[in-house]
């Protein structure tokens, strides 16, 4: 079993890099549009981008997503990733720990980025489907979870929720019964906040209010439109000949609630959020957080990077703040309160499908919060006192 696992880890990284996972969206970033702001009144060199995620203030509102650990040949993976993490002040999580609670061997390929990011927040991983009786395995216990904790001394735990991929792995988890419960009760006996993950396919609404009824402190959405677990478990069924799980892998590649609508769809559970899913540059970045997200989970392009080099993992990080930035000074916001605050107009399919769930009046009121903002300040009968440098918006952040 522990070998089979370390071989996965390989497997998964490997074939990210050497083929296409991604899935095709259908409801995209290019539906989250700003209204320009022609006098913004913003320095672009000045941009505040501190947040504050569960406790901890961080620079930068980017998480550089749960991907590896496990095997010997992504320890320099895992440490690229921690000198950024450490070097910019972002969150960092290392992907399932499952191979190294199997056997302890293989510690080194996560306890890496806690060794070169000695003051990021990191986040342990684990993933549902273990918490749980398998056909082939016992669920780990609450000793073997906390042991994931300490092996990097976490800040956070992500509890990844993967039935899509578990589905298309010819040696997948097949139960899902017993979840939710299993995670109410892992919450209740570890001391680290948990971060409900899910890891393509996405969150829905009704599914954000059942984990917060487990008590989980943040959701990551994980949704569809990025890279798809069920593209690269397809591939490696190929390589194994099983026909079934490879069709499984194809037909479901972009399956799941599109990142953009599982953002909104979540926020109605009011918990911090993270939106990762297709983040591909500083703009989609922009987006997430206007919508409602508290950081920005980005994957394949780090994974890319730091199997490159430190350096090529720097680069992305910059290129995606200075994109970022951009969209805040356009859309008027100096800093993340201001930018939760900008108006953003929902088209296309995102906008069908948010409409046909029940979030019209949601979706009217990010086009108008300026202009409710000003109309609740009784301006609108005074036009000589639209805003210009006392931006109502502004004072609200
Ligand atoms: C090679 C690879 C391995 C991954 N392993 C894990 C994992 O072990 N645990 C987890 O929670 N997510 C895992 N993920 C999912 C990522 O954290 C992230 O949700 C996903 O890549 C979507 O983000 P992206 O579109 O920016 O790549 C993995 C993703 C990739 C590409």
């Amino acid at each position: 079993m522990a070998d089979e696992v370390t071989q996965r880890k390989i497997e998964h990284v490997n074939i990210a890099l050497e083929r296409d996972v991604s899935a095709p969206q259908r409801a995209n970033w290019n539906d989250i549009q700003f209204v320009h702001q022609a006098l913004p009144e913003v320095d672009l060199d000045r941009i505040d981008l501190t947040t504050s995620f569960l406790g901890h203030t961080l620079r930068y509102p980017i998480f550089m997503s749960s991907l590896t650990g496990g095997h010997p040949d992504v320890i320099n993976i895992n440490r690229n990733l921690a000198r950024a993490a450490e070097h910019y002040g972002l969150a960092l999580g290392v992907g399932s720990q499952r191979a190294a609670i199997l056997n302890p061997e293989l510690a080194a390929s996560y306890t890496v980025t806690r060794e070169h990011a000695p003051n990021a927040f990191l986040i342990a991983n684990i993933g549902a489907p273990q918490l749980i009786q398998q056909a082939g395995h016992q669920p780990f216990t609450i000793e073997q979870v906390q042991r994931a904790i300490q092996m990097i001394q976490a800040n956070a735990l992500a509890v990844h929720m993967n039935s899509l991929q578990e589905a298309a792995q010819p040696e997948g988890d097949r139960n899902a019964v017993g979840e939710a419960a299993a995670l109410k009760q892992l919450v209740q006996h570890i001391e680290r906040p948990v971060i409900a993950k899910e890891t393509g396919a996405g969150v829905s609404r009704e599914q954000a209010f059942l984990l917060r009824s487990c008590g989980v402190s943040a959701i990551d959405v994980g949704g569809a439109g990025g890279s798809s677990m069920s593209a690269i478990e397809a591939a490696r069924s190929q390589s194994r000949g099983n026909t079934r799980t490879m069709n499984i892998g194809q037909l479901y590649r972009d399956w799941g609630i599109p990142t953009p609508i599982a953002v909104v769809e979540a926020n109605t559970a009011r918990l911090p959020l993270i939106s990762t899913g297709g983040v591909r540059n500083g703009l989609d970045a922009a987006r997430a957080l206007a919508l409602g997200a508290t950081l920005v989970g980005i994957g394949f392009p780090f994974l890319k990077a730091a199997s490159e080099s430190y350096e090529k993992v720097c680069e992305v990080v910059e290129n995606i703040l200075a994109e970022l930035k951009v969209a805040m000074q356009l859309s008027g916001a100096a800093n993340l309160a201001q930018l939760h605050a900008t108006d953003i107009v929902v088209t296309g399919a995102t906008r069908e499908w948010l409409t046909l769930r029940g979030f019209e009046d949601e979706l009217k009121a990010m086009a108008q919060r300026r202009w409710r903002l000003i109309q609740q300040q009784s301006m609108l009968t005074q036009p000589d006192a639209l805003p210009c440098n006392n931006d109502p918006i502004k004072k609200k952040a």
